[in-house]
């Protein structure tokens, strides 16, 4: 069993030299624990599992077999930046899936937010597991856990990657990153010589838009909340927002109200705005944002976006209110 708590004499990283020995202990660490074997990787494309597969990569090089599995609650453009980064640029061993319907469809009806999380990374991991098989001989599954996914599967949230594991799993876990704070993960990834604009990104869950399309998921509701999330996240970056605030996105609840389009009734779903600032997830303080971005990103989203007909703002820190509304 893998050591899951942080040693109270574990000193935070934040330099480069840190990050250095912490990498170099990881390559041996891993190579002790992989041997001659090969890993499978369940690669997001999110900071975490992107730093995990360059740790990797520097470690056992191809016996690294990464796996994009498209869920279906990526956000816009996400998987197709995975295959053009990884796959394209970086030239890794990149497997992609598109299990959209599978997950979808399993996902029809399902309100409750942990019933959702557990479906959705159970899910995961039996796609995992039929890929194994058919790779033949892959002994390990590499995952992004980070400490506050442990810290907070005992008891808060079952976090796909921690508490959605079936028992009769039959790969070992292999998780660099599990002891660390996700500000140490981002040091590590920039001592590792990858891309600033893969390092800074925002964290995004694992379950995806899953918790955002808060309730039962739609199909059509999933596509209101992409195209509403990706104007915010392209005006976040159009004001230089997106650099300062460090996660930023937009919930849908599975309500509508009353509105009028062209003198006509219309009624629709509102599109919630949640930007907050936080160093480690446990706690989370709201960001100001400009009225006047924020008018503009009501006007395009309103105009643009088919069946949303409001956008509020959730000005909740954590606690009392999650990150996530789900
Ligand atoms: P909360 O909502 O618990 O979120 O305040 C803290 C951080 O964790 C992310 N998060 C998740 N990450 N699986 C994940 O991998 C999950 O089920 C999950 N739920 C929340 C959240 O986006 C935030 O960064």
């Amino acid at each position: 069993m893998a050591n899951n708590v942080r040693p109270a004499t574990m000193e935070r990283i934040t330099t480069q030299a840190l990050a250095n020995a912490f990498i170099a202990e990881q390559i041996s660490s891993i190579r002790a624990q992989v041997g001659k074997e090969k890993v499978l990787l369940a690669l997001s494309g999110g900071v975490d599992s992107s730093v995990v597969a360059a740790l990797l990569m520097k470690a056992i090089g191809r016996q690294l077999v990464c796996v994009h599995v498209n869920h279906g609650l990526m956000r816009k453009g996400e998987s197709e930046q995975v295959i053009e980064v990884f796959g394209k640029e970086l030239g890794a061993n990149l497997i992609y899936i598109d299990a959209t319907d599978r997950f979808l469809d399993l996902l029809a009806g399902v309100a409750e937010p942990e019933k959702k999380r557990k479906i959705i990374g159970n899910e995961f991991i039996k796609v995992f597991d039929e890929e194994a098989a058919k790779l033949k001989g892959i002994s390990f599954l590499a995952q992004g856990t980070i400490y506050p996914d442990i810290l907070e599967s005992k008891g808060v949230k079952a976090h796909h990657n921690v508490g959605g594991l079936p028992e009769d799993m039959q790969m070992e876990l292999v998780e660099p990153v599990r002891l660390l704070y996700k500000d140490e993960v981002r040091v590590v990834g920039d001592a590792l010589g990858l891309p600033h604009s893969m390092v800074y990104r925002q964290p995004f869950p694992g379950p995806g838009l899953g918790v955002r399309c808060l309730g039962a998921i739609t199909r059509e509701r999933l596509h209101a909340l992409r195209e509403a999330d990706a104007i915010l996240r392209e005006e976040f970056d159009r004001c230089s927002l997106a650099e300062k605030v460090w996660q930023y996105f937009i919930a849908v609840p599975d309500f509508k109200s009353v509105g009028v389009r062209d003198g006509k009734r219309y009624e629709g779903w509102s599109a919630i705005i949640r930007a907050v600032n936080t160093t480690d997830a446990m706690t989370a303080t709201i960001e100001e944002i400009p009225y006047e971005v924020l008018h503009r990103i009501t006007a395009r989203i309103t105009a643009e976006v088919e069946g949303i007909n409001r956008v509020l703002m959730d000005l909740t820190p954590k606690p009392v209110g999650t990150i996530e509304m789900e």
